[in-house]
């Protein structure tokens, strides 16, 4: 069974304080249950400060975004380089907010996707439809084009350091519409084997693919029991201690076997 993941994208929410306790709790909160990887992914400015917060503890960091290039003219931007430095072990890439507010392309990400890898971090690459492009029955088609070209040539060997996020956009940060877990395994399926497709069935069979669509502890087992999923990357949930940790506990109970759960 591949291991259960869980990420917090605080997205752009927090003060200082708020990062500091944040992460101070759930850092605290996290136990010595090693069978889930935890990573947080907060706001740039508090990458260093809640990197500090988590020392010790099993939480990963990580960021949002990233910039391709180590480093050079590009005002305002934040390269890998940077955030190594910083203590990231992960980045968020192609997130549909970046996608779709930032008016990133296939071709950017792609290309951000590569440079991360090459600099040794772990990607975990966002991709998802609309709701439009949902109803249009488009939903493979948008899946399709977004990893043949997010992903484009990489090796297996790169493959191993990036996992999928499933976003299906009509279903983020309280749009009022829930993926059933049936519609995320089906999902999941029909990336899983397109993945395999074109990157070998080796490849798609190690794959992690998480679930990005308002999850929250009231969903998560029914969610992340369902095979194919095998994490959750939580925006609103995040930004509090104790959904989070409630959304880790039940990543727990699905990687046990019936006998412990018994
Ligand atoms: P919500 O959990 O707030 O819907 O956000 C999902 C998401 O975009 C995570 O990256």
């Amino acid at each position: 069974m591949r291991q259960k993941f869980v990420i917090g994208n605080w997205k752009m929410h927090t003060t200082t304080a708020e990062a500091s306790h944040l992460a101070t709790a759930i850092a605290a909160g996290m136990g010595t249950d090693d069978r889930v990887t935890v990573a947080v992914c907060p706001p740039f400015p508090y990458l260093a400060l809640v990197g500090d917060r988590l020392k010790g503890s099993r939480v990963a960091l990580g960021a949002q975004n990233l910039y391709p290039a180590q480093e050079g003219a590009f005002t305002g931007e934040v390269s890998p380089t940077m955030l190594l430095d910083l203590g990231c072990q992960y980045v968020i890439l192609g997130h549909s907010e970046r996608r779709h507010t930032l008016g990133e392309s296939d071709a950017f990400i792609h290309h951000k996707v590569r440079v991360a890898l090459d600099a040794g971090l772990e990607v975990i690459f966002c991709i998802g439809e609309t709701l439009a492009q949902r109803q249009a029955d488009q939903t493979r088609t948008v899946l399709d084009r977004q990893l043949l070209q997010g992903l484009d040539g990489l090796s297996a060997a790169a493959l191993t350091h990036l996992s999928i996020a499933y976003e299906p956009v009509w279903a983020i940060g309280g749009s009022g519409h829930h993926a059933t877990p049936q519609q995320a395994q089906d999902a999941h399926a029909i990336i899983r084997h397109r993945f395999g497709q074109i990157f070998g069935a080796r490849s798609a069979q190690t794959l992690m693919i998480h679930y990005g669509g308002s999850v929250n502890p009231e969903d998560a087992d029914a969610l992340l029991s369902r095979p194919g999923v095998d994490g959750g990357l939580i925006g609103g949930d995040s930004l509090k201690a104790e959904p989070f940790l409630a959304i880790v506990q039940a990543a727990i109970r699905q990687t046990q076997t019936p006998v412990e759960a018994a």
